[in-house]
Protein backbone atom coordinates (compact mmCIF):
# COMPACT_ATOMS: atom_id res chain seq x y z
CA UNK A 1 0.00 0.00 0.00
CA UNK A 2 0.99 3.26 -0.88
CA UNK A 3 0.97 5.70 1.88
CA UNK A 4 -1.14 9.03 1.20
CA UNK A 5 1.93 12.46 0.81
CA UNK A 6 0.08 15.45 0.87
CA UNK A 7 3.16 17.92 0.63
CA UNK A 8 2.50 21.99 0.75
CA UNK A 9 4.75 23.60 -1.69
CA UNK A 10 5.16 27.61 -0.06
CA UNK A 11 7.18 29.12 -3.37
CA UNK A 12 8.07 32.64 -2.48
CA UNK A 13 5.49 32.62 0.77
CA UNK A 14 6.17 32.85 4.02
CA UNK A 15 9.41 34.35 5.81
CA UNK A 16 11.28 32.68 8.52
CA UNK A 17 9.06 34.40 11.84
CA UNK A 18 5.77 33.84 9.41
CA UNK A 19 6.72 29.98 8.54
CA UNK A 20 7.02 29.05 12.55
CA UNK A 21 3.64 30.71 13.68
CA UNK A 22 2.06 28.80 10.40
CA UNK A 23 3.76 25.40 11.67
CA UNK A 24 2.32 26.44 15.34
CA UNK A 25 -0.75 26.60 14.03
CA UNK A 26 -0.76 23.50 11.69
CA UNK A 27 0.89 20.60 13.55
CA UNK A 28 -2.20 20.83 16.11
CA UNK A 29 -4.65 20.48 14.00
CA UNK A 30 -2.82 17.34 11.41
CA UNK A 31 -1.46 15.46 15.06
CA UNK A 32 -4.18 12.34 14.32
CA UNK A 33 -3.40 12.02 10.51
CA UNK A 34 -1.65 8.85 9.35
CA UNK A 35 -0.63 10.50 6.06
CA UNK A 36 2.61 11.92 5.77
CA UNK A 37 2.62 15.53 5.58
CA UNK A 38 4.94 17.65 3.89
CA UNK A 39 5.94 21.66 4.11
CA UNK A 40 8.66 22.86 1.56
CA UNK A 41 9.45 26.53 2.42
CA UNK A 42 11.68 28.96 1.34
CA UNK A 43 15.59 28.26 1.94
CA UNK A 44 16.41 30.59 4.53
CA UNK A 45 13.11 29.65 6.47
CA UNK A 46 13.96 25.78 6.36
CA UNK A 47 16.10 25.72 9.80
CA UNK A 48 13.05 27.05 11.76
CA UNK A 49 10.77 25.30 10.36
CA UNK A 50 12.50 21.99 10.69
CA UNK A 51 13.24 22.92 14.26
CA UNK A 52 9.38 23.47 14.52
CA UNK A 53 8.71 20.35 13.24
CA UNK A 54 11.40 18.16 15.44
CA UNK A 55 9.81 20.01 18.20
CA UNK A 56 6.09 18.82 17.48
CA UNK A 57 7.51 15.48 16.24
CA UNK A 58 8.79 14.66 19.58
CA UNK A 59 5.67 15.78 21.29
CA UNK A 60 3.12 14.30 19.17
CA UNK A 61 5.05 11.44 16.73
CA UNK A 62 3.20 13.31 13.99
CA UNK A 63 4.79 12.50 10.29
CA UNK A 64 5.80 16.37 9.13
CA UNK A 65 8.32 16.43 7.26
CA UNK A 66 10.05 19.61 5.57
CA UNK A 67 11.39 19.44 2.21
CA UNK A 68 13.29 21.94 -0.04
CA UNK A 69 12.03 23.99 -3.20
CA UNK A 70 14.67 23.51 -5.50
CA UNK A 71 19.14 22.82 -5.14
CA UNK A 72 21.89 23.14 -7.39
CA UNK A 73 22.57 21.02 -10.07
CA UNK A 74 26.51 20.89 -8.76
CA UNK A 75 27.74 19.39 -5.36
CA UNK A 76 30.12 22.47 -4.84
CA UNK A 77 32.08 24.94 -6.74
CA UNK A 78 31.81 28.66 -7.72
CA UNK A 79 27.79 28.97 -8.18
CA UNK A 80 26.85 31.84 -6.82
CA UNK A 81 23.23 32.12 -5.26
CA UNK A 82 22.93 28.39 -5.37
CA UNK A 83 22.07 26.07 -2.42
CA UNK A 84 23.93 22.78 -2.07
CA UNK A 85 22.90 19.10 -1.27
CA UNK A 86 25.27 18.85 1.30
CA UNK A 87 23.55 21.89 3.32
CA UNK A 88 20.31 20.81 2.91
CA UNK A 89 21.69 17.25 4.62
CA UNK A 90 23.31 18.72 6.57
CA UNK A 91 20.16 20.90 7.64
CA UNK A 92 18.01 17.63 7.77
CA UNK A 93 15.53 18.06 5.12
CA UNK A 94 13.87 14.92 4.00
CA UNK A 95 13.08 15.79 0.15
CA UNK A 96 13.74 17.88 -2.39
CA UNK A 97 11.30 19.24 -5.21
CA UNK A 98 13.30 18.97 -8.40
CA UNK A 99 11.73 20.39 -11.54
CA UNK A 100 8.54 22.50 -11.11
CA UNK A 101 7.27 24.15 -13.56
CA UNK A 102 7.76 27.13 -12.55
CA UNK A 103 11.53 26.62 -12.24
CA UNK A 104 11.13 24.95 -15.93
CA UNK A 105 9.21 28.42 -17.22
CA UNK A 106 10.89 31.31 -15.67
CA UNK A 107 14.54 29.91 -14.51
CA UNK A 108 15.14 27.78 -18.08
CA UNK A 109 15.42 24.56 -15.92
CA UNK A 110 16.22 21.92 -18.90
CA UNK A 111 15.56 18.62 -18.81
CA UNK A 112 19.56 17.96 -18.36
CA UNK A 113 19.83 19.98 -15.19
CA UNK A 114 16.57 18.20 -13.90
CA UNK A 115 18.26 14.80 -14.42
CA UNK A 116 21.73 16.31 -12.74
CA UNK A 117 19.51 17.66 -9.59
CA UNK A 118 17.59 14.35 -9.30
CA UNK A 119 21.10 12.32 -9.47
CA UNK A 120 22.68 14.59 -7.27
CA UNK A 121 19.96 14.57 -4.44
CA UNK A 122 19.75 10.26 -4.68
CA UNK A 123 23.73 10.21 -4.66
CA UNK A 124 23.22 12.12 -1.05
CA UNK A 125 20.05 9.85 0.21
CA UNK A 126 18.18 12.94 -0.08
CA UNK A 127 14.66 12.10 -1.11
CA UNK A 128 13.19 13.98 -4.42
CA UNK A 129 9.59 14.84 -5.39
CA UNK A 130 9.97 15.39 -9.43
CA UNK A 131 7.81 17.66 -11.05
CA UNK A 132 6.49 16.77 -14.35
CA UNK A 133 3.38 18.24 -16.84
CA UNK A 134 2.01 19.45 -20.05
CA UNK A 135 1.20 22.61 -20.75
CA UNK A 136 -2.28 23.83 -22.20
CA UNK A 137 -1.02 23.80 -26.14
CA UNK A 138 0.66 20.17 -25.73
CA UNK A 139 -2.78 19.14 -24.09
CA UNK A 140 -4.62 20.79 -26.80
CA UNK A 141 -2.67 19.48 -29.42
CA UNK A 142 -2.92 15.73 -27.68
CA UNK A 143 0.46 15.73 -26.84
CA UNK A 144 0.07 15.47 -23.14
CA UNK A 145 1.31 11.89 -22.34
CA UNK A 146 4.40 11.96 -24.90
CA UNK A 147 5.39 15.00 -23.39
CA UNK A 148 4.93 13.52 -19.75
CA UNK A 149 6.77 10.33 -21.01
CA UNK A 150 9.36 12.33 -22.09
CA UNK A 151 9.85 14.48 -19.38
CA UNK A 152 9.71 11.06 -16.91
CA UNK A 153 12.67 9.42 -18.83
CA UNK A 154 14.66 12.41 -19.21
CA UNK A 155 15.11 12.53 -15.49
CA UNK A 156 15.24 8.98 -14.89
CA UNK A 157 18.11 8.56 -17.63
CA UNK A 158 20.97 7.05 -16.30
CA UNK A 159 19.39 6.53 -12.79
CA UNK A 160 19.63 3.01 -11.35
CA UNK A 161 17.04 1.05 -10.24
CA UNK A 162 18.57 1.17 -6.89
CA UNK A 163 18.62 5.16 -6.50
CA UNK A 164 14.85 5.10 -6.96
CA UNK A 165 13.91 4.54 -3.70
CA UNK A 166 12.52 8.05 -1.89
CA UNK A 167 11.40 9.38 -4.96
CA UNK A 168 8.22 10.50 -5.77
CA UNK A 169 6.93 11.76 -9.04
CA UNK A 170 4.20 15.13 -9.11
CA UNK A 171 1.83 14.92 -12.30
CA UNK A 172 1.40 18.49 -12.01
CA UNK A 173 -0.69 19.89 -15.45
CA UNK A 174 1.12 23.52 -16.19
CA UNK A 175 -2.72 24.45 -17.06
CA UNK A 176 -3.77 23.82 -13.91
CA UNK A 177 -1.55 25.69 -11.37
CA UNK A 178 -2.82 28.57 -9.90
CA UNK A 179 -5.40 28.92 -12.09
CA UNK A 180 -8.03 26.93 -10.37
CA UNK A 181 -8.37 24.84 -13.17
CA UNK A 182 -7.76 21.14 -12.05
CA UNK A 183 -7.32 18.24 -13.94
CA UNK A 184 -10.60 15.74 -13.65
CA UNK A 185 -9.65 13.11 -11.61
CA UNK A 186 -10.11 10.10 -14.47
CA UNK A 187 -7.92 12.72 -16.63
CA UNK A 188 -5.70 12.65 -13.97
CA UNK A 189 -5.65 9.30 -12.95
CA UNK A 190 -5.17 8.25 -16.90
CA UNK A 191 -2.12 10.07 -16.84
CA UNK A 192 -0.49 8.98 -13.79
CA UNK A 193 -0.85 5.12 -15.17
CA UNK A 194 0.37 6.42 -17.88
CA UNK A 195 3.24 7.46 -15.86
CA UNK A 196 3.33 4.69 -14.34
CA UNK A 197 3.57 2.47 -17.16
CA UNK A 198 6.72 4.56 -18.36
CA UNK A 199 8.43 3.55 -15.57
CA UNK A 200 7.34 0.08 -15.87
CA UNK A 201 9.14 0.00 -19.43
CA UNK A 202 12.22 2.04 -18.21
CA UNK A 203 12.82 -0.28 -15.04
CA UNK A 204 10.08 -2.91 -13.71
CA UNK A 205 6.18 -3.33 -12.62
CA UNK A 206 7.08 -3.60 -9.16
CA UNK A 207 9.37 -0.43 -8.99
CA UNK A 208 6.56 1.44 -10.68
CA UNK A 209 3.89 0.42 -8.84
CA UNK A 210 5.84 1.14 -5.74
CA UNK A 211 6.55 4.80 -6.55
CA UNK A 212 4.15 7.31 -5.14
CA UNK A 213 2.37 9.12 -7.90
CA UNK A 214 1.42 12.98 -6.00
CA UNK A 215 -1.48 15.21 -8.14
CA UNK A 216 -0.43 19.12 -7.86
CA UNK A 217 -2.42 21.57 -9.79
CA UNK A 218 -5.20 23.88 -7.92
CA UNK A 219 -5.87 20.62 -5.35
CA UNK A 220 -8.38 22.55 -2.88
CA UNK A 221 -10.72 20.91 0.26
CA UNK A 222 -13.43 20.72 -2.38
CA UNK A 223 -11.80 18.57 -4.68
CA UNK A 224 -9.46 16.26 -3.03
CA UNK A 225 -11.38 13.96 -2.09
CA UNK A 226 -12.37 12.52 -5.58
CA UNK A 227 -8.74 13.00 -6.52
CA UNK A 228 -7.45 10.73 -4.17
CA UNK A 229 -10.22 8.22 -4.48
CA UNK A 230 -8.28 7.18 -7.67
CA UNK A 231 -5.90 4.23 -7.01
CA UNK A 232 -3.13 6.16 -8.55
CA UNK A 233 -3.28 8.99 -7.03
CA UNK A 234 -0.66 8.75 -4.04
CA UNK A 235 -1.34 12.20 -2.76
CA UNK A 236 -1.35 15.94 -4.08
CA UNK A 237 1.77 18.40 -4.00
CA UNK A 238 -0.51 21.51 -2.90
CA UNK A 239 0.55 25.84 -3.80
CA UNK A 240 -1.86 28.22 -2.97
CA UNK A 241 -4.16 26.10 -0.23
CA UNK A 242 -1.24 24.86 1.54
CA UNK A 243 -0.38 28.22 2.80
CA UNK A 244 -3.21 28.90 5.75
CA UNK A 245 -3.18 25.71 8.09
CA UNK A 246 -7.03 26.07 8.22
CA UNK A 247 -6.91 24.94 4.32
CA UNK A 248 -4.04 22.66 4.51
CA UNK A 249 -4.87 21.17 7.37
CA UNK A 250 -8.82 20.14 5.66
CA UNK A 251 -6.43 18.70 2.56
CA UNK A 252 -4.02 16.56 4.87
CA UNK A 253 -7.18 15.23 6.73
CA UNK A 254 -9.07 14.42 3.64
CA UNK A 255 -9.80 11.12 4.69
CA UNK A 256 -11.26 12.10 8.04
P1 LIG B 1 -1.46 25.38 -6.88
O1 LIG B 1 0.11 25.03 -7.10
O2 LIG B 1 -1.97 24.38 -5.86
O3 LIG B 1 -1.46 26.78 -6.37
O4 LIG B 1 -2.12 25.22 -8.19
C1 LIG B 1 0.53 23.71 -7.23
C2 LIG B 1 2.02 23.65 -7.39
O5 LIG B 1 2.59 24.53 -8.04
O6 LIG B 1 2.68 22.73 -6.87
Amino acid sequence: MRKKIIAGNWKLNKTPSEAVAFMQSLMPLVSNTTNMVVVAPSFVALPAVLQAAKDSNIAKDSNIYVAAQNMAAHEDGAYTGEVSVLALKELGVLSVIVGHSERRQYYNESDSSVNAKLKLARKHDLGVILCVGENLAEREAGQANQVVAEQVKAAFAGVEAALIEKLAIAYEPVWAIGTGKTASSADAEAMHIHIRKTLAALYNDELANGLSILYGGSVKPDNIKELMAMPNIDGALVGGASLKAADFSALVNFDK
